[in-house]
């Protein structure tokens, strides 16, 4: 991901989820340094992933699929992605979180191993209040190539 995909990512973003991020969050991940990745069709940004690193551990901050190409085995290509370039740093483990009610996120974050290891009460914005987040984490060292 590069400042020009930010338009492309952020109107992605804004069609995927309830209470998307702002563009201004997804400028600062890149100011900061954070290893944001983009699946590029010719057709444009089809998705996205950010990925935090540091003290050993890496957070998936945001994973992304255009909705019209989900269930193709994207999404799980573009986590596997990151997940290896956190191994290939040396990262132990990697921590997420996600809404309770993600049932097919949570589908794919299990196919990979992580497990469930908290959960934040009432983290996320929802229409009819708050959700909870589930907190999942995965060994790094227990990630197959693929
Ligand atoms: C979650 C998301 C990234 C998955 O992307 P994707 O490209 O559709 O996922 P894949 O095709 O690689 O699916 C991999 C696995 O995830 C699970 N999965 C994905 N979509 C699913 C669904 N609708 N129902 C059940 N399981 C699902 C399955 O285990 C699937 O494996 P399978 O197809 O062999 O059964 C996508 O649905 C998305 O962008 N959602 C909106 C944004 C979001 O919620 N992101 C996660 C925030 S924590």
């Amino acid at each position: 991901m590069a400042a020009p995909d930010l338009a492309q990512v952020a109107a992605l973003e804004r069609a995927s989820y309830a209470f998307p991020w702002n563009d201004q969050i997804f400028s600062d991940c890149l100011r900061v340094g954070y290893h944001c990745m983009v699946v590029e069709t010719p057709a444009g940004v089809a998705g996205y992933a950010v990925l935090s690193m540091g003290a050993g551990e890496a957070h998936v901050l945001n994973l992304c699929i255009e909705q019209a190409l989900r269930r193709h085995g994207i999404g799980r290509d573009l986590l596997r992605a990151v997940l290896v370039h956190a191994r290939d740093r040396g990262i132990r483990d990697a921590f997420l979180e996600v809404r309770r009610s993600n049932t097919s996120a949570i589908s794919l974050y299990q196919s990979f191993g992580f497990e469930c290891v908290g959960q934040r009460r009432g983290y996320y914005q929802a229409h009819d209040g708050r959700e909870d987040a589930m907190v999942f984490r995965l060994e790094l060292g227990a990630l197959a190539d693929g």
